[in-house]
């Protein structure tokens, strides 16, 4: 056996569900699944119920993370009214000792130019006031990047064309026609250029698209402060996936081509993706298996399965089994590093030390991906059944 020591990795794009969804997962559940799968520090999105737009409803669930002592829960404000950035205006500027704690555990701000699970869907106004407080204030703006409009459009143009086809609106390869490549890459455009203007520190959440990566690649040139994560689920899963995972493949934003997923791959390798994020998005097995798939909600599990997927490319392997390995596909335990570990915890401010927390890897264990194994309270993968090199020792 070849053990290798890791510093305990960040995940910087996770929704723990808790409160108010808790029947899909919870702190404590999806902590043990994080833990289990090497990371232990997480960013949590504020689509939760309450909405994370209030001090009161931040407060609340930093007090809820406190009962975890086994991953360290960091929080992202959200904001679909103006009136939301005076609550982050006041976290982030706040004197007492209880707005300092809190501070300590918010991350930032988190938009969403979409609706996507839990509708936090802002109109553009109220995006770029966020872009312009969060500049002025120096607070990292993570933003869910897919044009309302365009989406709209896609969408009704998809459903109107599958009246002729009775099928055709059951049939879950459409979500990704309904939410298009151009969609992204419009969004990521509009945000760029907000960025540009308030000197935003601007963070592209899940992007997917090889457009987008390249608006990426040259805002950096610019020397703009925009960085970017993508999920494993579009570097390991295309649309051809559809068919064996139905409503198991839907997320926001959608499947992409093979083309789309060798372009996240080169930016990869050529240090324009930042960081590798989960979007861990745990839904009900019966919430996913309902009678219309393209009604079935959008997200999908990750946080335990990340590690395992990335270490199966390091040691030279290719987990889908379906999918044909991509080409340029390459990585090395200290792009791992670098990915889910150093640029989060730089990106975000989250003051981790390296050798602070560690994990030790057995590189060469190989096993199989089962969600009854898993800790995750949805009980499901997307990647059930994969053979994957590498694991966490307990
Ligand atoms: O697939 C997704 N699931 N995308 C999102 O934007 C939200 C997430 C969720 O919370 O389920
Ligand atoms: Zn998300």
């Amino acid at each position: 056996m070849t053990q290798i020591t890791l510093p305990s990795l960040i995940d910087c794009h996770v929704h723990f569900r808790e409160p108010g969804l808790t029947h899909k997962a919870d702190m404590a559940s999806e902590s043990v699944a994080a833990v289990a799968g090497g990371v232990v520090t997480v960013c949590e999105m504020p689509n939760t119920i309450p909405p994370v737009v209030t001090v009161e409803a931040l407060a609340d669930k930093v007090r809820r993370a406190d009962r975890i002592q086994t991953c360290d829960i960091r929080f992202f404000m959200g904001a679909t009214e103006k009136k939301h950035l005076l609550a982050l205006r006041d976290v982030w500027r706040g004197a007492s000792p209880t707005l300092k704690d809190i501070k300590r555990r918010c991350c930032g701000l988190k938009v969403f130019f979409d609706h996507s699970t839990g509708n936090q869907g802002a109109d553009f106004e109220t995006i770029a006031e966020a872009f312009r407080m969060c500049g002025e204030l120096g607070i990292p703006l993570v933003a869910h990047c897919e044009d309302a409009e365009m989406n709209a459009n896609a969408q009704a143009s998809v459903l109107r064309s599958g009246r002729s086809r009775s099928s055709a609106t059951e049939d879950i390869a459409l979500h990704s026609q309904m939410r298009p490549p151009e969609s992204e890459v419009a969004a990521i455009k509009r945000a760029i250029g907000l960025a540009r203007e308030y000197s935003t520190q601007f963070h592209v959440a899940h992007l997917s698209t090889a457009g987008g990566l390249q608006l990426v690649r040259e805002a950096k040139k610019e020397g703009l402060s925009v960085t970017c994560e993508v999920a494993p689920h579009h570097l390991f899963l295309t649309v051809d996936d559809y068919q064996t995972l139905g409503a198991l493949g839907k997320m926001n934003p959608p499947l992409r081509s093979k083309e789309d997923q060798a372009a996240l791959w080169e930016g990869i390798a050529d240090g324009t993706v930042d960081c590798i994020a989960t979007d861990h998005a745990p839904h009900t097995l019966e919430e996913k298996q309902c009678e219309d798939p393209l009604r079935a909600p959008s997200g999908v599990p990750g946080v335990e399965t990340m590690l395992p997927l990335l270490l199966t490319v390091a040691a030279g392997g290719w987990p889908n089994p379906r999918g044909e390995k991509v080409a340029n596909c390459k990585l090395q335990i200290a792009n791992i590093i670098r990915l889910c570990f150093e640029n989060p915890n730089r990106i975000f401010g989250l003051g981790k030390q390296k050798d602070e927390l560690q994990i030790q890897i057995d590189v060469d264990k190989e096993w199989t991906i089962e969600a009854e194994n898993l800790h995750s309270k949805c009980k499901w993968t997307p990647y059930e059944g994969w053979r994957v090199r590498g694991s966490v020792v307990d």
